[in-house]
Formats: structure tokens, sequence, C-alpha cells
């Protein structure tokens, strides 16, 4: 057994493992080690705007994430993960059945629907059951995803597999000079990180520390495969990067430092590409990038250790994201061929969309949030964690709405995380970061976003344009898997 993508030292070797070394130096590409690699396949797609359906069947299955070691997964129609649905604007059915012995729902993040197909907590769709929610798709083309939202048991069922990708399309991108031939050009990447036991299969356990950060795992997985090579062609290729993991905030950079062009956030294009030479990713956050690989070199995608992780991060996590610290590790390396078509190759100068732009004289209403983590309240309650995770001193819960918001009435939150910096997530919507610690927002929070780290502070600007009452009242949240279950979450009505 190979353990190539092993990102921490010491406790994880085991006993005929090999384990490799490489990713505590700066990583390089090692061609002979590239050729023996499995190629990176793309989660199969369902084109849902020619039918309006949406089948998804949540299903057990068994993934060798290490060949001949089965691990036990769940996944939408497959073993692992889901397929990426295919959409346009228009009127869809979901058809949502259950076959696995756990309840799991089906949240659309990053649609703007009403709450009633919004698929959180309150819409649980039971072993055996079916869910069928009817919704018009009615907003810019982005890469949202999906994924179970059952409360308390997200992250468990997040990591075992029960989340997919989407793409709204629509259909202009030859007119834009974007890549979009899916698998060739345009390249769905889904990261996540898992930990393996000794005999290779797929663990999750966590303990105290991980209830306090978040799960991270040992191992760098991308759609749902290890140690592999993406192929591409001589020219422009587009990334839509989602970052799946329960915890991990990935720093991408490549390890030549070319330009990573970013096109989009997750709410979708920006007006004009932006270069960057580091992106930052939290859990639930979309971005979509141009890469150029005119020169035919084979290049690496890595990413620095996650600050938020371990107690050196609850110290210095906010010099950690500052000053870069740690040795980048590898997330996916790729391979130029000839076999595939270039398409495009230049990086278009105008990609048509619209800056978020809201008139903050227009706010009614301002609200503060504070994601609060109780320090040692394990200890206090003989080792359980328990509900110590909240926000504004309340802890999640099912029958309260801590908000009523009215529908078209632009708000301004500021949100404040002290201690650990969390992914803060809105259901139903789409926002404005106007700042971040008092400056300007950093190139990836400039687009609609529906997902925001807030690394201390954030304030953002947002409007509410989808009706929803007590019945299915959306989320607010911190997309942290274990922090949500554990209570740092909220929800409101849209009146
Ligand atoms: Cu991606 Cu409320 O979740
Ligand atoms: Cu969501
Ligand atoms: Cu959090």
């Amino acid at each position: 057994m190979h353990r190539r993508t092993f990102l921490l030292g010491g406790g994880l070797a085991t006993a005929g493992a090999v384990v490799g070394y490489k990713s505590f130096n700066t990583p390089s590409i090692d061609m002979a080690d590239l050729a023996t690699r499995e190629h990176l396949r793309f989660p199969n797609i369902i084109d849902a705007s020619i039918t309006g359906k949406i089948p998804l069947r949540a299903q057990a299955g068994n993934t060798e994430f290490y060949k001949g070691i089965p691990s036990k997964t769940l996944g939408f129609n497959q073993d692992y993960l889901g397929p990426v649905v295919k959409l346009r604007n228009g009127d869809y059915q979901a058809d949502v059945t259950n076959t696995t012995d756990q309840p799991i729902s089906v949240h659309w993040h990053g649609l703007i629907i009403p709450g009633s197909a919004d698929g959180g907590p309150h819409q649980v769709v039971q072993p055996g059951q079916n869910w069928r929610p009817e919704f018009e798709i009615k907003q810019a083309p982005s890469t949202p995803w999906f994924h179970t939202h059952v409360h308390g048991q997200t992250a468990s069922g997040v990591y075992a597999g029960l989340a997919g990708g989407m793409i709204i399309s629509d259909g202009l991108d030859d007119q834009r000079g974007l890549p979009s031939n899916y698998g060739v050009d345009d390249l769905y990447l889904i990261l996540q990180d898992k930990t393996f036991d000794a005999s290779g299969r797929m663990i999750y356990r966590p303990g105290m520390d991980s209830m306090m950060h978040g799960f991270s795992g040992d191992s760098i997985i991308v759609n749902g495969q290890m140690n592999t090579v993406a192929n591409v062609p001589k020219g422009i290729v587009r990334m839509r990067l989602l970052n799946g993991a329960n915890a991990r905030v990935f720093s991408l950079s490549f390890s030549d430092n070319r330009p990573m062009h970013l096109i989009a956030t997750d709410g979708g294009y920006l007006d004009k590409p932006k270069d960057l030479s580091e992106l930052r990713l939290a859990p639930g956050e979309r971005a979509e990038i141009l890469v150029d690989f005119a020169d035919g070199n084979p290049a690496m995608l890595t990413s620095l250790p996650d600050a938020n992780s371990g107690m050196g991060g609850m110290m210095g996590r906010f010099q950690k994201f500052a000053n870069k610290v740690g040795t980048p590790f590898e997330v996916l390396s790729f391979a130029v061929t000839r076999q595939s078509p270039i398409n495009i190759t230049k990086i278009p100068d105008d990609l048509g969309g619209t800056m978020p732009d809201l008139n903050k004289s227009d706010v009614m209403t301002n609200r503060k949030f504070s994601l609060e983590m109780e320090m040692g309240h394990g200890m206090k309650s003989g080792g359980m964690m328990g509900s110590a995770m909240a926000i504004n001193g309340r802890s999640f819960d099912m029958s309260r709405i801590d908000i009523e918001a009215k529908v078209g009435k632009l708000e301004k939150w500021k949100i404040t995380a002290p201690l650990l910096a969390h992914p803060f997530h809105i259901h139903g919507a789409i926002f404005q970061v106007i700042s971040e610690n008092g400056n300007a927002p950093r190139a990836e929070n400039t687009g609609w976003k529906d997902t925001v780290l807030v690394n201390q502070g954030a304030e953002i600007l947002v409007q509410f344009n989808q009706p929803t009452d007590e019945n299915s009242p959306f989320m607010y949240h911190c997309h942290i898997l274990e922090h949500e279950d554990q209570g740092m979450m909220g929800q409101f009505t849209v009146l």
C-alpha cells in the first residue's frame, strides 16, 4: 500500500505501509511517478435541463480508495459522492429516494429557491422515503452543489459521501471565450480530506480535538480518488473547485507559481478575471479558475496546511493565514496530453458577470452574529463536547426561529469569529462581502458569495428574495460540519 498523499507525520505511519515523505518538503513533480498514476475521473453528468427531472437515490456502497481495500461509503446514484447535475434556468422536479438505513436530506447549496424546496434540516427523508420538491431556477450561471443536511448528522453523512455537484449554465460560454468541454477543459474538482486506518479503510472517529477544530483527514482525495493525475489539453483549462471537506481550509497555489485566473465565485462570474497566486477555499465555498497549460509542462496544485487545525492553529491562526506558514502538500497533479483538443488559448478580458454593488444607504436592518466556541466546556461536562458551539450565545434549536427577515429588504450582517476562522454560510440568498477586519475584501470575496470565511470579522450586505415561513426556515451556519452539527447554526424566516 502506498501512502503518497500523507499529510501528517509520526503517528499515522503503520507497519507495512510505504510512507511517502515527499509532502514534508516543497513538493516537486516526479514524472516517473506521474506515469504510474491513474487518470482522474470526473463525476457522471445528469443533464437535467433536458428532462426537468433530478433523480437522486441515496445508497450505501463500497469504495476502494486504496485498491483492493473496500471502505463503506454512501453516495447518490453511485457508491461515493453523486453526479454533477447540469441545469439551466427553468422549472425542475427533484426525485430524491433514500435507500440507506439512515435519515438524509438534499440541500441545494447555492440554489436560490424557496425554503420549502431548500432541503435543510426540516426536510429530512427517512429510510425508504421519497422527497419530490418542485422549484424554479432563475439565477446566474454558477457552480452550486448539494449535500445532506440532517441536524447532528451532516458531518458524518457528507464524510461518508452524501454530496454531489451542480452546474448552472446559460449556454453562452463559447461567446465568453470560456472552456466548457466537461471533463476535458472544464474540470469539476471536489476537494476533500479523509483519514484511513492501518489497513487502508476510511474512518471517521472525531475525537475531542476534531470536534473543536473540525475533522481533518490525513490524505487528500479529489472526486473521491487518491493519487491521480488529471490530463489536460495544451491550452486554457477551467477548474471548478469545490471544497467538500468537513473542515479543512485549502490555501491553494501551483508549485511553479503559475497564475490562477479567478473567473467565478459562489454566486457566478466576476466582471473580469482576477489573477491570484494563492486562492483560499473554505468548506462550502466554490471558485472557478482558468489555468494556462500552453507551455506543455505538468503542474501541481498544492495547499498549505490548514491554519485552523490543531492547537497551533488555535493560537496563531490569524498570523498563519496571513503569513502562509507551513510546507505545501500536493492536492492534484496535472499532465498535458496531446490527445485532448485545445479549445481556448487565451484568457478572456471580459466575463460579463455582475459584481455585487449593493447600496449601503438602503440597509433596513443591522444584525450581529458572534460565532462562539466554549473553550473548556468539554472538561466541565465530563468529556462530552455537548453544545459548546453557538451563535450569539445560543446553540441551534429546530423549534426556535432566530431571525425574521423581510422579503426584498436589504440587511447588513456583522459576523465575528474570535477563536477560529469559520466559513459562514446563508441559505436562500447570495451576498456581498463589504469588509474583512475593516479592510476591503480579498479578491476571492469580491464576487457574489453564499459562504465566506470569517477570520475574526466580516461585514456583508444581503437581501432575501425567497420567502419562507416557520415550517421550512432557512439556515445560517458555520460550514465546518462538526461545528454546525454541534449547534453553530441558526434559522430564519423571510416573510
Ligand atoms: Cu452547504 Cu447549510 O449548507
Ligand atoms: Cu446552503
Ligand atoms: Cu466553525
